[in-house]
């Protein structure tokens, strides 16, 4: 069989995505309090056999331009209000029955129980279709939400991100496959000699176990990441089965994709043990005419000064110092600027000035806009994945549920056409759905 493209649908629990335009669009219908919203969504992505629907997070309501939170409150930037998406998803359970079911949860303001729990939950309930993304956070909010002394350095996020998810599959592998067995003639509920205790004195953490989960039908849920920096790219290499990421074209992607996959083998796993999904955001019509008046009207609708908002709080620094005609480059160099927050902007084009890159965060916080027919969308996407740009996309909307309306009408049975996208489920699991092997359970140490 030719190789198979995968397909994840992007959502945030709350009125705007990538796109900030998503609330207001005149094609959304309902909103990001209401259950119904997400089972709406589901449900169509379920019927385009996507392998997984996915909600970002981040914690707190963003005050990095000027110290306020106004704008971003009154206007609605990606931080300013979105529900937590663990009990979103268990409430998708069960309205869902094949589709994968995806969340992020930090590694800096949670403990690895906390997650390892909430997952191993997850798994059982959904039948095997769980997925965590897992992020280090970003910005000074969320410390100060969870009244941290000081956000810690990017790399020692990392340092302590891996050890997390060490504690977290030690955890996930506390009770060995068979060790639940509910023999209620014999009255044995469980073998205790199957679960294993854990004891586990880190530098970050002191975690002793077991869980009080059994093993979930997974084993552990599908490990997700979307680092980008040297260290973001190690630590995914380490451990993620799925990479999130957003290229502007072929080349950037392929390159990053190989960069992937090279480090995915110095840590000694198969390259096909990690796949590779890069974001999009299509506008669909019955012309491309059609299609640019869909993307226009809007991205219209997205206040550029929302978009300075987001990328602030992604970048964790204030640009309101700068003026909306200065260029990236002046930014970058200008003392004030932290080295990390430079190197984020400068990735934008040294020339590019704020106002431009506010625009652009504002429509689509940089995920490249599709444009075309279904049919021309599909042949688009082909072309990305057969030039090994990627394993797959990460659909991001600009209304709700119409974008995912669209793509699964039009764009999916171009897709099957061609051979590259599935035409059933043929697993149950969402790592059936990925052709991800389950990890091997690691015996006590
Ligand atoms: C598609 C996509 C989804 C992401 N989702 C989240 C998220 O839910 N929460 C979060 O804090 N960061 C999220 N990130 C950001 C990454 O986790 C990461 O912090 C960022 O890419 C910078 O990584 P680096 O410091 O290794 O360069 C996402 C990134 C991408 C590309």
């Amino acid at each position: 069989m030719t190789r198979q493209m995968h397909l994840s649908a992007f959502l945030l629990a709350g009125p705007v995505v990538h796109s900030h335009a998503v609330w207001r669009h005149p094609e959304t219908h309902g909103h990001y309090l209401e259950p119904e919203y997400y089972a709406r969504v589901a449900e169509t992505v379920e019927a385009g056999l996507f392998d997984f629907l996915f909600f970002a997070d981040r914690l707190a309501v963003g005050d990095q331009m000027g110290g306020s939170r106004d704008t971003a409150l009154r206007h609605g930037a990606q931080d300013a209000t979105r529900l937590d998406p663990l009990p979103v998803l268990s409430y998708l359970v069960g309205e869902t029955r094949r589709l994968g079911l995806g969340a992020t949860r930090s590694t800096t303001y949670y403990e690895p129980a906390h997650v390892a729990r909430a997952f191993a939950t997850l798994d059982h309930l959904s039948r095997g279709r769980a997925a965590w993304n897992i992020v280090t956070s970003m910005n000074d909010s969320e410390r100060r939400l969870f009244r941290h002394e000081r956000h810690l350095d990017h790399d020692l996020r990392y340092d302590r991100a891996d050890e997390f998810v060490d504690v977290a599959c030690q955890l996930w592998d506390s009770w060995a496959p068979a060790a639940l067995k509910l023999d209620r003639e014999a009255g044995v509920l469980a073998d205790p000699d199957a679960v294993r205790a854990v004891d586990h004195q880190g530098e970050w953490f002191r975690v002793e176990g077991p869980l009080n989960i059994p093993r979930s039908p997974q084993g552990r849920p599908v490990l997700i990441q979307a680092g980008s920096s040297g260290r973001g790219r190690r630590f995914g290499a380490r451990w993620a089965e799925a990479i999130f990421t957003i290229h502007a074209d072929i080349p950037a992607a392929r390159a990053f994709r190989q960069d992937v996959r090279r480090l995915v083998v110095e840590q000694g796993r198969a390259p096909d043990t990690c796949k590779v999904l890069t974001a999009v955001m299509p506008f669909i019509g019955g012309s491309e005419a059609e299609a640019r008046a869909k993307r226009d009207h809007h991205n219209a609708l997205a206040r550029p000064e929302l978009g300075l908002i987001t990328l602030a709080s992604q970048i964790n620094f204030d640009l309101s110092g700068f003026t909306l005609d200065t260029r990236l480059e002046t930014v970058a160099r200008d003392p004030r600027t932290p080295v990390a927050a430079a190197e984020k902007l400068l990735y934008q084009g040294a020339q590019v000035t704020l106002r431009e890159l506010g625009e652009r965060f504002a429509s689509s916080v940089r995920v490249p806009q599709l444009v075309g027919t279904g049919e021309q969308i599909a042949e688009t996407l082909t072309q990305w994945f057969e030039a090994g740009a990627c394993d797959g996309f990460v659909i991001s909307p600009g209304y709700l549920p119409g974008s995912f309306d669209e793509f699964v009408e039009s764009v999916v049975p171009h897709l099957q056409r061609r051979g590259v996208f599935r035409s059933a489920y043929t697993g149950s699991t969402l790592r059936e759905h990925l052709g991800l092997i389950e990890p091997a359970h690691r015996e006590r140490r």
